[in-house]
């Protein structure tokens, strides 16, 4: 599969760009020598442990729609792996989702204790708005927006926090279209919303432009929750790096829980069709996006 935006297949695509997060993450994450070693230890721990960079790389992928290069976005694309990542380790802890296994390997209590894991979760978030407070290459009334996209997206309404407080409190619940809807919307799709956002605006997006990408963004979010909740139910623990089946046991308010399986595919599919529909106006420019609106919906893992 070759764009009409290089040479690139998204594969080779997909590589470059977990690797110039990674560079990113590098520059700004203290290292393992750095006093209290312990804690930085448990930090890049985690975020150096894979993961699919998914939120980086919309963030990035949305910027080049816009403009042809934006120096230095990744830095601002890294800060969103840094929230994630937070997201992650305290999700796995003990009193949320309790699970011994993520990026295919031990979670970070597993490994460095669970008070090592809620501050190694603490500090990521913390040095996620130190970094954009000191982006490189861009304006301080940018980094102010990006600063608001991001606390507002991870915050607790209608942001990430909020939606993982319906998920917790849903728990054996009856699984209703409305619950799944405000957990979804909020625990995964505000993040995903903001990624492609922060990248618009980092580029300088006109106000036209930012309105269709977000809206690429909610449609891209939500797909994206409904095949993680998919991919639970359907693939192994090995394939996933992380316990598998652990929403049914948890009686978690999930798509396949409402809709049951193939009901969920065919609302995931009609989220990539209408992610697609959304940057019509963008022509090739936006092709990166629509090739990871398809991946987002076709991965096994
Ligand atoms: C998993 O996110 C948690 C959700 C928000 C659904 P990812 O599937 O992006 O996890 P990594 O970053 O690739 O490990
Ligand atoms: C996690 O949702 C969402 C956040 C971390 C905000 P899940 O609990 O479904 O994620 P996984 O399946 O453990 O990765
Ligand atoms: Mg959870
Ligand atoms: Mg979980
Ligand atoms: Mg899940």
């Amino acid at each position: 599969m070759t764009s009409a935006q290089g040479q690139l297949t998204l594969q080779e695509y997909l590589a470059e760009q977990v690797r110039a997060v990674d560079n990113a993450l590098e520059h700004w994450l203290p290292g393992e020598s750095v006093e209290p070693e312990s804690i930085h230890r448990a930090m890049r721990y985690s975020l150096f442990a894979g993961g699919k960079r998914i939120r980086p790389i919309l963030a990035m992928a949305a910027a080049n729609a816009v403009k042809d290069s934006a120096q230095g976005v990744e830095h601002a694309a890294a800060t969103l792996e840094m929230i994630h990542t937070y997201s992650l380790i305290h999700d796995d802890l003990p009193a949320l989702d309790n699970d011994d296994l993520r990026r295919g390997l031990p979670t970070c209590h597993k490994v460095f204790g669970e008070a090592m894991a809620i501050l190694a979760g603490d500090s990521l978030l913390t040095l996620a708005f130190e970094v954009l407070s000191r982006l490189p290459y861009t304006s301080a009334e940018t980094r102010i927006v990006l600063v608001q996209e991001l606390s507002r997206a991870a915050g607790t309404v209608g942001g990430m926090i909020g939606g993982q407080v319906h998920d917790i409190e849903g728990e054996r619940k009856e699984p209703t279209a409305m619950l799944l809807e405000s957990i979804h919307r909020a625990k995964t799709g505000a993040l995903l919303r903001a990624s492609v956002r922060m990248g618009a605006i980092y580029a300088g997006a006109s106000q036209r432009e930012l309105a269709e990408l977000s809206l690429y963004g909610e449609h891209v979010g939500l797909a994206f929750q409904i095949i993680d909740d998919v991919l639970d139910v359907e693939q192994s623990s090995d394939t996933l790096g992380k316990t598998a089946g652990k929403d049914e046991a948890q009686q978690k308010v999930t798509f396949p829980a409402v809709y049951g399986l193939e009901r969920s595919r065919e609302m995931a599919e009609a989220e990539r069709k209408a992610a697609h529909a959304a940057v019509e106006s963008f022509g090739s420019r936006a092709d990166r996006l629509r090739e990871i609106a398809d991946f987002i919906v076709l991965r096994r893992a």
